[in-house]
């Protein structure tokens, strides 16, 4: 039996929707095991696009279970959009195929408030959050101050909870000159809704056990990528939660030997939205051609991405980080017209070439990325499946940087279709 880790080794959208959508032909269950709707997956599918964010990727899929772990954060009310907005689409969401955690802690209003109000008042130390309040929640879950999905039960139960992590907020926005937040407002329209999220909710970790015993096929599916852990990451500007492969036993309550194989999706070039250190980042033409080949727009904020060139120093360092064992090598079709294209091998801080990015935010801003140069092939890839079939060029590329990473190149994707993808080990099967 094999159950597989999807993450991102990158700075977030990476492509992880398509592949788990492609994955979850052989899975029987898909779970997310960390983020909240800060995350924006897209499918195609059959020229149908899917904009998922909280759901898991395999609820397009028919009979499969759908699970949202306790290491998520769950907007109840964005959540309950996202399942009118697909089953608008013809697709079933029911409590036979979308499982949420008991234990999974909820982001209210004045989390997304606090996000915000924290946002606005940072000025250029801004971290170009979502802006939906995942920061906040996952210091009140970490405050041990958070409202969970079984909170919603008991009236008694909720009126506690909410005085408890009302008093906390209310201090802070008294100081910064906020309103305070009324407690039976929010108090009336959580129990307004909690049928609608109580009839998914359910032990996780029994349920993963169950299926784990039935020899189920488990897809874990990561949100965000590993420079955004809050670890290991460009820290401070991440996000709030551990996005490494790591997370989906804590984030699920399954054991970190229920995970097989570690699938890192990773872009052909790099891509960053939001703030922070870039050291391969292009603002000239290129960058530009990048974003606008690959569609570089934000699933989630519309936020034009920042692009640049494949960075072979940080996806080596993630690779280890999180011990993926493949690669999903996606968007190679977006650099089919470039006449040159590089990968950074090495950086140079202060006079000295250095094999990793250090920790310190400072540094990272200072490093200079060192390239290794390559031909374009300058012919389409979009669509092809097969490897042989790929530009000699193309096939240089990708060799080259599959040895630079010391990870082998397990897919390529190339295009955002479901079954444009050229399969090289299949990681169900081995
Ligand atoms: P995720 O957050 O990692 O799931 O990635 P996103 O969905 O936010 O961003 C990836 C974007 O690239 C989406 O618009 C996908 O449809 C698209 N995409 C995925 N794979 C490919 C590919 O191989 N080629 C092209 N051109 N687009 C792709
Ligand atoms: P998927 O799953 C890309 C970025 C934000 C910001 C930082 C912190 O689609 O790859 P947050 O709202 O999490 O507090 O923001 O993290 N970010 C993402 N960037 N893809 C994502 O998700 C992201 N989720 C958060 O832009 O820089
Ligand atoms: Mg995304």
């Amino acid at each position: 039996m094999k159950n597989v880790a999807v993450i991102g080794s990158q700075w977030g959208d990476e492509g992880k929707g398509k592949i788990v959508d492609w994955l979850s032909s052989q899975a029987d269950v898909v779970v997310r095991f960390q983020g909240g709707h800060n995350a924006g997956h897209t499918l195609v599918i059959d020229g149908v696009t899917y904009k998922l964010r909280l759901l898991p990727s395999g609820i397009v899929r028919k009979n499969k279970i759908s699970i949202i772990g306790n290491g998520v954060v769950v907007d109840p009310w964005a959540l309950l959009d996202e399942i009118e907005e697909i089953k608008s689409k013809g697709i079933n969401v029911g409590p036979d195929n979308l499982i949420i955690a008991e234990s999974a802690n909820l982001i209210l209003p004045f989390h997304r408030e606090m996000d915000e109000i924290r946002e606005d008042a940072a000025g250029k130390a801004k971290i170009g959050t979502t802006r939906r309040g995942i920061g906040p929640a996952y210091e009140d879950k970490v405050g041990r101050r958070s409202i969970r999905v079984m909170d919603l039960v008991s009236e008694k139960n909720l009126d506690h909870r909410l005085e408890t992590v009302l008093m906390h907020h209310n201090a802070i926005r008294k100081g910064l000159g906020k309103q305070i937040y009324q407690k039976d407002k929010i108090k009336s329209d959580l129990l307004k809704i909690a049928p609608k999220i109580l009839k998914f909710s359910k032990p996780v970790w029994k349920k993963i056990d169950e299926y784990k015993s039935q020899k189920k096929k488990i897809l874990f599916e990561g949100a965000q990528g590993i420079l955004l852990d809050v670890d290991h990451g460009t820290y401070p500007f991440v996000t709030s939660s551990n996005t490494v492969a790591g997370a989906a036993a804590t984030g699920t309550g399954c054991g970190p030997n229920s995970i097989n194989y570690v699938l890192g999706i990773t872009k052909a070039y790099t891509t960053r939205v939001g703030e922070g250190p870039f050291p391969t980042e292009l603002k000239d033409k290129i960058g530009e051609e990048l974003g606008i080949r690959g569609n570089e727009f934000g699933t989630v904020t519309s936020r034009k991405r920042r692009c640049g060139w494949f960075d072979g120093v940080l996806v080596r360092q993630t690779i280890k980080i999180s011990g993926i064992d493949g690669i999903a090598l996606t968007k190679l079709d977006v650099l089919d017209e470039l006449d040159e294209i590089k990968i950074c091998i090495a950086y140079e801080l202060e006079g000295s070439q250095i094999d990793y990015l250090p920790a310190a935010v400072d540094e990272q801003l200072k490093v200079k990325p060192v390239y290794k140069i390559f031909k374009g092939w300058k012919s389409p890839t979009k669509g092809i499946q097969k490897f042989e079939q790929l530009p000699d060029n193309a096939k240089i590329y990708i060799k080259a940087l599959e040895k630079f990473i010391e990870t082998k190149i397990s897919s390529i994707s190339t295009s955002p279709e479901r079954n444009d993808t050229i399969l090289i080990e299949d990681p169900f099967k081995l």
